[in-house]
This record gives C-alpha cells, sequence and structure tokens, in this order.
C-alpha cells in the first residue's frame, strides 16, 4: 500500500518524484524517499513522515540527475523510519530498489543472502530485493531482474533503478497496480494515474508478470520469460483538475459536492429515453444467462461493504434472488458454497483491495460467474473479474470513501433492475418509477448540498461528545452502518450502528441522557416501528437527531433535530440518505481538528492482506 514513481528524460528528475509523490499520498504517508543517479553515482534520500519531512530534509537541494525513483510508504514489514524507508539499496548501492507490496518468502532468501557476507540495514521485506539483484547481476541488468522476480513470491509493484546501466529503468508488477506514462522524449512511471496526469495521457497499464524496460524513448514490455508483450496504448480521460482539490479545503468535501456529478455519469448511458429499461451494453446478458442464476454472493470491504449491504436489499428486493453479502476477509476462509449456478459480484473503489481480489479470485476457482463494481479502469479487479460495471465515479483521493459509495449504489440499483427484468421478476410500472426516481437524484443530491448549515451546527454541538449512535430498520439500517463508518474513521468519535429493533436486545445500556442517536426514518414499509424505537431511546434522555423525507411533520414531534432529503423511492433513499451523514462525519472532523484526508492508521488502497 505505498505510491511508486519513476522519471528518465532530459529533465530533473527530483523534480518530477516529488510531485509525483505529493499526488500518491493518498496510498501511504509514513516515509518517503527518492534516488537520483547524477552520473557518476545513485543518490538516495529518505526520512521517516509525510513528504513534506522529506522536502525540509532536502531544503531546496534536490538530488541531481535525469533519472530517479521515488517512493511514499505505509508500512507492513519494519516500522516506519528513516532506515526502512524506500528506496532500498544493496551493498554497493549500486542497485535500488522500490516496492509496493509483500515479499513473502524474503526471510528466506535474506538468510541466504546474509550466509554469503550481504550485510542488512533494515527490516524491510523488500531490502532483499536489492541484495539479490546485486548476487545476480553478471553484467546484463535486465537479466538480473528476470532472475530476481523469478525468485520471488507474493505481490509487488517494484521499479529498479542500477548504476552499471543508468540509461534504464526496469518495472514489473503482481497483484499491484502500475502504470507507465508515455512522453515525449521522457518517460514516467507510477503506482496510479494522478502522479503522472500533468505530464502526459498516454499510459501503458502493466499487467501481472509483465517487466518493461523503460528508457528516454522507449517502453520495452515483455512477460518474465522474455516474451515480448504488445501493449495497447490507453489514454486517460480524467481532467487534471479532476485529480486535483480544486477550490476545496479537503478532498472529502470535494468529492462529497462531486456526487451529483458522479451519479449522472454513473447512469449516462445506462438508462432508456423512454424509462422503460437499464442498458448494460458491457453486460449483454440473455434471458437464459439470467435465468441461470441461482444465488448471487456478494464481497467488500469497508464502506464498498455496506455498499454490498444495500445490493442486498436491491437483488433480493427486486430481481427476487437470494443473496448473501460478506466482507471479504472472511469469505475466503468460511468455505463459501459457491458454483457455476452462483453470481459472484465483488465491490471495490479501488480495484485493488487485496482481500477483494483474493474473494474473486477464490469464487473464480469454485466456478462462479464473477461481475466487479469498480471505479478503477485496468484495476487488478476489474482485469480479473469475467465483466465489469465501472462506477465512473473519477478519481477519489480522500481516504473517506463518499462518491464511490453513492455510485456504488446507483450500479447496484441498475444491475438489481437490469436481473429483474431479464428474469421476469418486476412489473413495468414499478420498474419505470425507479427509473425515473433515477434521474431525479442528482438534482436531489444537489439541493441537500445546497444547504448544509444545520448538518454544520450539529457537528460544531456533538462533535466532542464520545460515543454516537446510528440507528435505522431495513435500508435505513444499511445506511446507518455507513454514517458510523465514516464519523469514526474521519473524526475519531466511537460510533456504533444498530438495527433500530436491535437496540432493546443489549445496547440501549449506553444510550444514556445527553447520548446523540442518528435515527434514520426514510423507510415507509417500517416507518412506525422505528418510530416507537425512537421513543425507546428518547426515553433513556438521549438527543435524537432525525432524518427522513422532507414534510414529514410527524418525525419532527420525536426527535430533538430533524435533518430532512428530498422524498425519493425507498430503494433510492440511501443514495440520497448518506450524504448528510457524510456532511456530518466531516465538519465533526473539522471541528476537533483532525486530518480530514488521511485519518491516522489508515491509507486509501489497501493492497496487503
Ligand atoms: C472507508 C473506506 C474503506 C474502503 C475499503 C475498500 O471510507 O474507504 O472502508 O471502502 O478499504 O476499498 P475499495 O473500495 O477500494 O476496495
Amino acid at each position: 500500500m505505498c505510491g511508486i514513481v519513476g522519471y528518465i528524460g532530459p529533465k530533473p528528475a527530483a523534480k518530477f518524484l516529488l510531485d509525483g509523490m505529493s499526488k500518491l499520498e493518498y496510498r501511504g504517508y509514513d516515509s518517503a524517499g527518492i534516488a537520483v543517479y547524477d552520473g557518476n553515482r545513485i543518490n538516495v534520500e529518505k526520512s521517516v513522515g509525510r513528504l513534506s519531512s522529506l522536502e525540509k530534509k532536502l531544503d531546496g537541494r534536490f538530488p541531481a540527475g535525469h533519472v530517479g525513483i521515488g517512493h511514499t510508504r505505509w508500512a507492513t514489514h519494519g516500522r516506519p523510519s528513516d532506515v526502512n524507508a524506500h528506496p532500498h539499496a544493496d551493498c554497493s548501492g549500486k542497485f535500488v530498489v522500490v516496492h509496493n507490496g509483500i515479499i513473502e518468502n524474503y526471510l528466506h532468501i535474506k538468510e541466504q543472502l546474509i550466509a554469503k557476507g550481504h550485510k542488512f540495514v533494515s527490516e524491510t521485506d523488500t531490502e532483499v530485493v536489492a541484495h539479490l539483484l546485486e548476487e545476480y547481476y553478471q553484467g546484463d541488468f535486465e537479466a538480473a531482474v528476470k532472475k530476481v522476480l523469478s525468485e520471488i513470491e507474493g505481490s509487488y509493484a517494484l521499479v529498479f533503478l542500477s548504476q552499471h546501466d543508468p540509461d534504464k529503468i526496469i518495472c514489473s508488477k503482481q497483484d499491484n497496480p502500475m502504470v507507465i506514462g508515455l512522453g515525449d522524449g521522457e518517460n514516467f512511471i507510477a503506482s496510479d494515474i494522478p502522479a503522472i496526469i500533468n505530464h502526459t495521457r498516454k499510459t501503458y497499464i502493466l499487467s501481472d508478470g509483465e517487466v518493461a524496460v523503460v528508457t528516454n524513448d522507449s517502453v520495452w514490455v515483455t512477460n518474465r520469460q522474455g516474451v515480448p508483450v504488445s501493449k495497447k496504448v490507453f489514454e486517460i480521460s480524467w481532467t487534471a483538475e479532476a485529480a486535483e482539490k480544486g477550490g476545496y479545503e479537503h478532498f472529502m468535501i470535494k468529492e462529497i459536492y462531486e456526487q451529483p456529478k458522479a451519479i449522472r455519469e454513473t447512469m449516462t448511458g445506462r438508462l432508456s429515453k423512454d424509462d422503460s429499461t437499464v442498458l448494460f451494453d458491457e453486460l449483454k446478458w440473455t434471458k437464459e444467462e439470467a435465468a441461470a442464476i441461482k444465488k448471487i454472493v456478494i464481497t467488500a470491504c469497508g464502506t464498498a461493504y455496506h455498499a454490498g449491504i444495500v445490493g442486498k436489499y436491491y437483488l433480493e428486493q427486486l430481481a427476487r434472488l437470494p443473496v448473501e453479502v460478506d466482507i471479504a476477509s472472511e469469505f475466503r476462509y468460511r468455505s463459501p458454497l459457491v458454483d457455476s449456478s452462483t453470481l459472484a459480484i465483488v465491490i471495490s473503489q479501488s480495484g485493488e483491495t487485496s482481500d477483494t481480489l483474493a474473494a474473486l479470485k477464490e469464487a473464480k476457482r469454485l466456478g462462479a460467474r464473477t461481475l466487479a463494481i469498480t471505479n478503477v479502469v485496468g484495476s487488478s479487479i476489474a482485469r480479473e473479474a469475467d465483466q465489469v460495471i465501472y462506477t465512473w465515479a473519477g478519481p477519489e483521493i480522500a481516504v473517506a470513501s463518499t462518491k464511490a459509495y453513492t455510485t456504488q449504489l446507483v450500479s447496484l440499483c441498475l444491475l438489481a433492475l437490469y436481473i429483474a427484468k431479464l428474469r421476469g421478476a418486476i412489473d413495468q410500472a414499478a420498474l419505470q418509477k425507479i427509473i425515473r426516481g433515477l434521474k431525479n437524484l442528482p438534482e436531489q443530491a444537489h439541493e441537500i448540498l445546497e444547504d448544509v448549515e444545520p448538518i454544520k451546527t450539529f457537528a460544531t454541538q456533538y462533535g466532542f461528545n464520545e460515543d454516537v449512535f446510528f440507528i435505522g430498520r431495513s435500508l435505513d439500517y444499511a445506511v446507518a452502518l455507513e454514517g458510523s463508518l465514516k464519523l469514526k474513521e474521519i473524526s475519531y468519535i466511537h460510533a456504533e450502528a444498530y438495527a433500530a429493533g436491535e437496540l432493546k436486545h443489549g445496547t440501549l445500556a449506553l444510550i444514556i441522557e445527553g447520548v446523540p442517536v442518528i435515527a434514520l426514518a426514510t423507510q415507509t414499509d417500517v416507518y412506525e416501528k422505528t418510530i416507537s424505537n425512537i421513543q425507546e431511546v428518547k426515553a433513556r434522555d438521549a438527543v435524537i437527531i432525525g432524518l427522513g423525507f422532507k414534510g414529514d411533520k410527524n418525525l419532527q414531534k420525536y426527535v430533538d433535530h430533524a435533518i430532512f432529503i428530498p422524498a425519493t423511492e425507498k430503494h433510492l433513499a440511501p443514495i440520497l440518505a448518506v450524504i448528510p451523514l457524510q456532511l456530518l462525519a466531516y465538519y465533526a472532523a473539522v471541528t476537533r481538528g483532525c486530518d480530514v484526508d488521511k485519518p491516522r492508521n489508515l491509507a486509501k488502497s489497501v493492497t496487503v492482506e
């Protein structure tokens, strides 16, 4: 879970490296380092802490040279420290390497290298790669890299630089992302597009097992055995501004405000003009294919898992198929009952989450049809799944997921309607009603975002409370789970979500005078029951913030404060209801002075198990 950059060309390498690393800090930010070849030797500069610590250390004295590699780290093997920061070098300092992932057999390799006299300075798994390269080098850099790759096991995106052959950078990947930016007389390497978007829009997206030899004016890609691979140029369509913060104070609030547009883009081209049907050109299923599905399993992590829970309601209620939802790290170890009649759906914003990728591979191994819902084109999960629905939310930089969640919900709703129609599980009037509701969502989301003052006020009022509870029934419960995660991850307030009917089975003991309880009441079929649960907590003197549809005067009678969202179909309510909860979490975090975009202990893309 680290960010990697590389540059080779006529310009000063350090400038690109530091700039690119700043765009990748969301991938990890506990230490940073660069290595630049100055014409004689490779100079390595690194520092524990954020990139700004390295910049402070350099104090404007950037290592000179036109070829270099850089890294922002999120520690796995070895705590964050100067010495564990990448790049790592061999004993001679003539080979340097940056790495994202885990070398699983590093201890075994390390013991062998120590026996041969190699001296290690760090606690990382990565350092063995540099030493192994030194061990295997016999005058041919590329051959030595390939030999190293044949020996290491695990997941990696690796970039190699050698003083023996400084006119090239070599990179390779396995289960971690890597993109090569194609310039004019210069080339770029990065873990992710934001690092290179200001320099080029033409890219090669490396696939697992590929090795690229990158020079000023060429990129030569082979597999690990040396067989040439012909790559298609992938043009990045994202604008540079889309990867930047714009005028907002944080990426998170910018991304919250991008939701009307993101929701619209998720639906673009997927709804017929006459509101009669959902179109999925990327799926093109026949009725027979849809009828062959007997069960659906959804796996994902974190916020994407919460989207999966909403998806269960959609697929069961609209398409009338049984659905299991599993946390990806649990799914793979529970001997799931999956076969060729199962549709396995994985949901992942980044498309790189290690547990979700592993769950996908497990479902495939068991014979399931697989479908990924992801935001990142060319990501590992997108490439591994049989079929992909892209959410088209644009890059999400803040660690806390917002627009990815709402666009995942829209995608799941579209999918449920698509399957429902193919299976004849929904009548046309009901289908049309939901499609019309979907079309109204961007405008309704915009309406919520136009009036955030009351939410700001609650956040300031309750931002210093220690505990907050979220309750709801049915789809409101699913949204409560996401609201609670948002609050805890960015504001560090302890938050719990409960199915409203479940409180009295234990947790009610924690509800005492003044504890804020956020009660969602958008689901009409369980509305009265939710109101009873609100009364239960009110009787314990909790402070209740109710969330319901505009015009719900009844709700106001039972709560201390009310937040209203525009009325919509019950299935679409989660897509709107989550927005005030995202805002509440955001303003609570700001009130408490938290690092909103980079909460402690978390990173954007979790590519280790
Ligand atoms: C929370 C959050 C995480 C991610 C989770 C899965 O705001 O962002 O819980 O949802 O790490 O990430 P993806 O969707 O990239 O697989």
